[in-house]
């Protein structure tokens, strides 16, 4: 058995919206994930890859803290010509995810064990025409407010990677979050629109998800589920 725990810190940013965890990994799942094209091994093969499909003229989606990558592989399976970019600080999910694309026969999954924060960072100006944030951590207690991923910098941190195409869906189920990404949302408005409908008038389909295992936990809490899609304020209001 192997013992593996999430990255090290990056020396710039010293709050984390997720939790340092130690994994043990069999060795059988650690060549899994050591020997599979689809995990990739460090930002560079991220981006490399990333590029590889921009030039390719494929749609890029982005599932960011994709946990165990249920909607990472429900949008695989709604948009095969696409590819999907799953990104967790999490062995454990990534692995699961993993094997479930590979029974499964998909090929248009990539994953990357890492901050969200620093794939966007390195990833420049690469266009997503997807970005997802389901059922981010809600950090409830007030004192963990500033570990919560939607803030200011997270948003100017998407905004060089939107086209007047790009979609970014944000759903959760905790209310005071909610209320969080709204009052972020409505700092940002000289650039971003948001609604809590799919804009009607965008080339994008409407990505319907099932319920994944955090959703259904605040659904079965009796929460109510609150989504926002995001687009730049360029592309003409439904
Ligand atoms: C509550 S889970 C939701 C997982 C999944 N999106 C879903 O709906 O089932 C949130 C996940 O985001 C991951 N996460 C939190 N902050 C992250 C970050 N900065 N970069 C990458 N993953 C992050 C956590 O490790 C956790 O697995």
């Amino acid at each position: 058995m192997n013992t593996v725990s999430t990255p090290p810190p990056y020396p710039h940013r010293t709050i984390k919206s997720w939790v340092r965890r130690e994994t043990t990994l069999s060795s059988k799942e650690q060549d899994f994930l050591d020997c599979s094209p689809f995990a990739l091994k460090s930002l560079e093969d991220l981006i490399a890859k990333m590029h590889q499909i921009v030039n390719l003229g494929k749609p890029l989606f982005l599932d960011m803290g994709c946990g165990d990558g249920q909607s990472t592989l429900q949008l695989a399976k709604w948009a095969p010509d696409a590819y999907i970019f799953g990104i967790e600080m999490h062995t454990p999910g990534l692995l699961k995810c993993l094997l479930k694309a590979h029974s499964e026969g998909l090929s248009n999954v990539f994953l990357f064990q890492g901050d969200i924060l620093d794939v966007l960072e390195a990833s420049e100006s690469l266009i997503f025409d997807r970005m997802h944030l389901y059922f981010s951590d809600p950090w409830p207690k007030s004192h963990h407010h500033k570990r919560r991923l939607v803030q200011l910098k997270f948003l100017e941190a998407l905004k060089p990677h939107m086209s007047s195409k790009t979609i970014v869906h944000i759903a959760t189920d905790w209310a005071p979050y909610s209320e969080h990404i709204r009052s972020v949302l409505n700092m940002c408005q000289e650039w971003l629109n948001y609604r809590s409908q799919h804009p009607s008038n965008t080339i994008n389909l409407e990505f319907k998800r099932n319920p994944t295992k955090y959703e259904k936990k605040g659904l079965a809490k009796g929460h109510v589920i609150s989504e926002f899609y995001i687009n730049l304020s360029e592309t003409p209001n439904s």
